[in-house]
């Protein structure tokens, strides 16, 4: 299809919004299509799944996996509304596995291959080979800036401003560098919410914080209960 990154109809006036605006917008966007909480469990990483399984709870693990994920869901149905076709399987699963093997938590540039390699050996069973293989691509290229990637697909592009957006947890994100209208003029104002929401919920000692982070969106409204 032909894809054309800032042409997205939707597009807010380039002035900064407040949370609540943004949150309200969100919702009268979206309104009965928001994502319901019982969607995520399905795709919920498992401890072993993790290269570290120790660092589950660090920069990389459980929690920033289940931002991703609602990050992509939502801008996903944003843009899906408007027309853009979308793998929301492969969306889906790519929140779920792209930083699975990592081994540290500096750049690692290899680990987007891992990952893509963990998901060949592990989900083929699971996914349509089609989805399979776009969770691979999605894998591999959301460590490489954009212009090393064979193509920006609207997939590619929803997810690196997915897991761009959760950027603010190392306080790194640059809302110059989002892909699509709706992250840059909308999401990057929830993005902090989202984060420190779901941080203000964390526990000591063993939880768990995909669920934790999910209620987190609940609480904002970003998900339905
Ligand atoms: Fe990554
Ligand atoms: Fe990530």
């Amino acid at each position: 299809m032909s894809f054309e990154l800032q042409q997205n109809a939707w597009s807010a006036s380039p002035r900064s919004i407040s949370q609540d605006e943004a949150l309200d917008e969100v919702k009268r966007l979206l309104g009965e299509n928001l994502p319901t909480s019982s969607l995520f469990a399905a795709y919920k990483p498992l401890r072993d799944w993790f290269a570290r399984p120790a660092e589950i709870a660090n920069i990389h693990g459980i929690a920033h996996e289940a931002r991703v994920m609602i990050w992509q869901e939502i801008l996903a149905r944003l843009l899906i509304k408007e027309g853009v076709s979308l793998d929301q399987e492969a969306l889906r699963w790519a929140a779920a596995t792209h930083d699975l093997q990592r081994l540290d938590d500096g750049s690692d540039f290899p680990h987007g291959k891992r990952a893509a390699a963990w998901v060949e050996r592990n989900l083929k069973q699971r996914l349509p080979e089609a989805t399979l293989k776009m969770v691979m691509y999605l894998d591999t290229w959301h460590v490489p800036a954009d212009v090393h990637a064979p193509a920006m697909t609207p997939e590619l592009a929803v997810f690196k401003d997915a897991d761009s957006l959760d950027r603010v947890r190392i306080y790194d994100l640059d809302p110059q560098y989002l892909r699509w209208d709706y992250s840059k003029n909308l999401l990057q104002y929830l993005a902090q919410a989202l984060f420190m929401e779901s941080e203000a919920r964390r526990q000591p000692g063993e939880v768990d914080l995909f669920e934790v982070v999910i209620e987190a969106a609940v609480a904002l409204g970003l998900v339905r209960a």
